[in-house]
């Protein structure tokens, strides 16, 4: 008879995905569904982000569960995502899964956010041991393994590179996300104008970046000697070449062999061809994540909850707080030590 193969719910609800993926303990992704608030103006407002994600929670979930063929009966883990994140939003996140967990009997495990990027990178990319660049609306960190944990190498020391580039996008008359649009406005110019280039040590801040950028928008030169397109190709080269220089100090630092890209900015075509040139640059193996893992998902939390179930089982019910700034080098990793 064959045996029947453990299955995981993965939920992701840290900021404005609400994302459900259905895998096997193998690391085999079922069913992948996300639905994410886009706000009409502005930034994301917690509060309307958490009453988007309690109106469609219900009906994600059934839709990946119906996508996969299975009943939740069928499921022996929930993995979610415990931190960091906006409180509102992840607090839905825990109400949810503790009320299915302690309903249907079903173990249950928190996971960090940002470490179910590297996890879902290393599976789906076969990397083993990467130096990564990590970059999001709400996060632009360079780490790697080291003394058993994911050690933070770089990190902005403002905004994140992500939440820069929205932004500036919304500033310039864009609809959120800001990120791909600048991308494709970026490509139809090569005029550079230089703009602030902030690295101090490892580290970088990109709010000089988009003052700067921003004041562009409002000089009597706008729309005269640059346009809209100069302006996204030159914060793109310059927020791109401030990554690209901490990243490959990173790697010489560390002396991985292995560059994984990921978060929802390693989509940029233009950061991806970067951090490749660097990585072949240092002989070391590079991968970006493939687009559908990316952005913020459920494959990538239930993988790493299914990494430490094995290892060390499910958590009790009073360690499932959520954790708004849980850093990653805080997090234990015994399915790596
Ligand atoms: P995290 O919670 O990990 O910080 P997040 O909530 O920002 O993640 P992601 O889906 O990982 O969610 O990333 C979204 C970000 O990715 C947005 O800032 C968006 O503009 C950016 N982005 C998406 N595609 C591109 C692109 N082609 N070029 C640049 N940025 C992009
Ligand atoms: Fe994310």
């Amino acid at each position: 008879m064959k045996l029947k193969r453990k299955i995981c719910l993965g939920i992701e609800c840290t900021a404005h995905t609400f994302g459900v993926s259905i895998l096997d303990f193998d690391g085999n992704v079922i069913s992948i569904i996300n639905d994410t608030y886009i706000p009409e103006t502005g930034g994301l407002h917690p509060r309307k982000v958490r009453e988007h994600h309690l109106e469609c929670f219900d009906r994600t979930i059934t839709m990946a569960m119906t996508q996969a063929n299975l009943s939740i009966k069928d499921i022996n883990l929930i993995a979610f995502s415990q931190g960091p994140g906006l409180g509102p939003v992840l607090r839905v996140g825990a109400l949810i899964v503790r009320f299915l967990s302690q309903k249907l009997k079903i173990p249950l495990v928190g996971v960090n956010h940002c470490i179910g990027h590297i996890e879902i990178g290393r599976l789906k990319c076969g990397v083993k041991d990467p130096l990564t660049l990590y970059v999001s609306g709400g996060n632009t960190i360079i780490s790697a393994f080291e003394s058993e944990r994911y050690q933070i190498f770089g990190e902005t020391l403002d905004i994140a590179v992500g939440n820069f580039i929205d932004a500036f996008a919304r500033d310039a008359g864009l609809q959120h996300p800001g990120g791909p649009k600048i991308e494709s406005l970026a490509k139809k110019s090569k005029k550079y104008i230089p703009l602030p280039y902030v690295v101090k040590g490892m580290d970088l801040s990109f709010s000089g970046l988009y003052t700067a950028a921003k004041n562009l928008l409002k000089s009597r030169d706008y729309n005269r000697r640059y346009n809209l397109d100069d302006i996204a190709y030159s914060l793109q080269e310059t927020a791109f070449a401030m990554l690209t220089e901490v990243t490959e100090r990173a790697l010489a630092h560390t002396n991985k062999t292995e560059v994984l890209l990921t978060g929802g900015v390693a989509a940029n075509k233009r950061l991806q061809e970067m951090i490749a040139y660097i990585s072949n640059e240092h002989n070391a193996k590079y991968k970006v994540v493939p687009l559908k893992y990316t952005g913020d998902n459920g494959a990538m939390i239930g993988w790493t909850g299914i990494l430490k179930y094995k290892e060390v089982g499910a958590d009790d019910i009073e360690d499932t707080t959520i954790n708004p700034k849980w850093r990653m080098e805080n997090v234990e990793i015994p399915w790596r030590s």
